[in-house]
């Protein structure tokens, strides 16, 4: 069957919601996404969203912040623009009905995390992306516009390469026609044909055996649009949050947030003792690369499997007001926060790099828009401040919106589309082939392509990465599609991504840290 909108939104987090409800005015939309549309790491962010909001702060000292967090990597005109345009965003936030939390005063209630030097974190108690995804789903789904599609899986973008034409990374002038779509309920391929196509399709961290991500963030994207031949960065900045709840076998894990340590909380080892003066001056309030990288070199001198998180010396009532589901699930697992320490370790958490996108968010395939995650904008550079994600969620679906419109109606749907061609495939014999595959992938990222690097753990991992390429293709081809398999396709092609990049990259910088290359070579800005 083919469906045809004027605009396919591919990711139902805070980037797809927020530029559908503004395509919407220019078009029909259909927005997909392949579970429900609460299941995205947009409802699991807690800390909140940065944005200069009050005297003392000013747009330059949130530049000067992001700049030092990425280490010499962030593209300037990307910064200034996030940054500048953050409190018209929040504006239109606010307007669909979300809600920050505000002092006595019924002033902003502005939180403090790592890396930021000013109080900029407006938030909804500690469960913010909860917060404003439910907000984003109230609108979307009583929008007229806007045909929402769960449980819809996108294969592929549709490019000349479905017209018989060989496309390689040197084809100009690639174009983008739509997706491909699996109906997981029926098992149907479905055309969808756009004259414009945004990407949405968040994280990566199912490609780790531990991660604050939801069990959706495969990298989809980011390997849809490397299958597609377009362009894709920066992938060697993987991010680990200092602090995970330390729950082996819990998955994902459960994140405390870095707000915490923004109110007063410490950093201790297991003997009770603070260490982060010892790395950083700015103590635990350090920038995220520099504080997870700490932990780790602390856990593995001790050997111990965590660090503690310290907030018994902070008012019990006021702890509990301000992170109440913090508090509560903590308790869940019998640890008091107001009374004991918090056992916690570093986890993979976010990507900087993605789908290589302008100022626009047109990325380098025609037709081809990318926010959020998946996209690599140049803002966080080789690290990403706290909290600025969101808010690059939404400022770069505004400026896809308002590139698009510019030229969409003098689009047309490419109707030379032919349907998916599932001949001489049948249904995988052994699904245990898949899911153990899967399982091998985090399993080599996680021992191999963790928080400390080197050219050796490299090129192992890529070895053995190798080996279930060749396996995985070698069963596409002969199996019906399943999102399984192809979440596994795009897992391996993202593992590939992050290996190729980090053995590319010749020093140490930011959230990449090679034992061969210890030190920063160049100074990029
Ligand atoms: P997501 O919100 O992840 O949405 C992705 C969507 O794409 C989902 O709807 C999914 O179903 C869909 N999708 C994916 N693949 C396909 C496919 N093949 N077909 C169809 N649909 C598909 N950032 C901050 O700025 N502040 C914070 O406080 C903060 N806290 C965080 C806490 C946690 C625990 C986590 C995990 C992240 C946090 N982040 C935070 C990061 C931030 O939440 C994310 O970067 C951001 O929400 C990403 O939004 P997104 O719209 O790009 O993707
Ligand atoms: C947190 O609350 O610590 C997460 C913030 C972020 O990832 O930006």
């Amino acid at each position: 069957m083919t469906r045809r909108f004027d605009f396919l939104v591919i990711g139902g987090g805070m980037a797809g919601i927020s530029f559908a409800l503004k395509a919407a005015k220019y078009g029909k939309v259909a927005l997909l996404c392949k579970t429900t549309l609460d299941e995205s790491n947009t409802t699991y962010a807690q800390g909140g969203i940065a944005s200069v909001t009050y005297e003392p702060d000013s747009f330059d000292k949130h530049i000067e912040d992001t700049l030092i967090a990425g280490d010499g990597h962030c593209s300037l005109p990307a910064v200034e623009k996030v940054i500048k345009e953050a409190p018209t965003q929040i504006q239109e936030l606010l307007n669909w009905g979300v809600d920050f939390d505000k002092d006595e005063n019924g002033l902003f209630d502005l939180h403090r995390e790592g890396g930021h030097s000013e109080h900029r974190i407006l938030h909804h108690k500690d469960n913010t992306g909860y917060e404003i995804q439910e907000s984003l789903i109230r609108q979307v789904k009583s929008h007229p516009e806007i045909e929402v599609y769960e449980h819809y899986f996108a294969i592929e973008i549709l490019t000349q390469h479905h017209l018989g034409q060989i496309v390689t990374h040197h084809t100009p002038n690639i174009e983008c026609y739509g997706a491909y779509v699996l109906n997981q309920q029926s098992n149907n391929i479905h055309t969808f044909l756009s004259k414009v196509t945004l990407l949405a399709t968040g994280g990566i961290g199912s490609v780790y055996s531990t991660t604050t991500n939801p069990a959706i963030a495969t990298g989809d994207g980011i390997a849809m649009v490397h299958r597609a031949r377009g362009i894709i960065r920066d992938m060697e900045f993987v991010q680990f949050h200092p602090t995970g709840l330390y729950q082996p076998g819990v998955r994902p894990t459960y994140l405390i947030t870095e707000a915490i340590r923004g109110y007063g909380a410490v950093l201790r080892c297991k003997d009770g003792k603070e260490f982060m003066q010892k790395y950083d001056e700015r103590g635990s309030l350090a920038p995220r690369d520099i504080v997870a990288r700490a932990i780790d070199n602390e856990m593995k001198i001790r050997g111990h499997q965590f660090v503690y998180l310290d907030v018994t010396h902070k008012n019990a009532e006021e702890t509990k007001e301000h992170f109440p589901n913090i508090y509560k699930q903590c308790l869940e697992s019998g640890i008091d926060i107001t009374k004991d320490y918090i056992p916690v370790s570093p986890i993979q958490h976010y990507l900087c790099g993605g789908i290589v996108v302008d100022l626009n968010g047109q990325s380098s395939i025609n037709r081809l828009y990318a926010a959020g995650e998946c996209s690599c904008t140049g803002l966080h550079g080789a690290n990403r401040l706290a909290s600025n994600s969101l808010l690059e969620a939404i400022v770069y679906a505004d400026a896809a919106v308002k590139d698009a419109v510019k030229y969409i109606d003098k689009l047309t749907f490419n109707e030379s589309i032919p349907d998916w061609n599932d001949e001489g495939t049948s249904l995988p014999e052994e699904m245990v082939l898949i899911t153990q595959s899967f399982r091998e992938v985090e399993q080599i990222m996680s021992t191999y392509v963790g928080i400390v690097r080197s050219n050796l753990r490299l090129k192992r991992a890529l070895n053995r990465l190798e080996i279930l390429y060749r396996e995985t293709e070698h069963l596409f081809e002969r199996s019906v599609v399943s999102r399984e398999i192809c979440e596994l396709r795009n897992v391996i092609s993202v593992a590939y991504l992050i290996i190729k990049q980090a053995l590319l990259r010749k020093e140490s910088r930011g959230l990449h840290y090679t034992v061969d290359y210890p030190e920063r070579m160049r100074n990029e800005i």
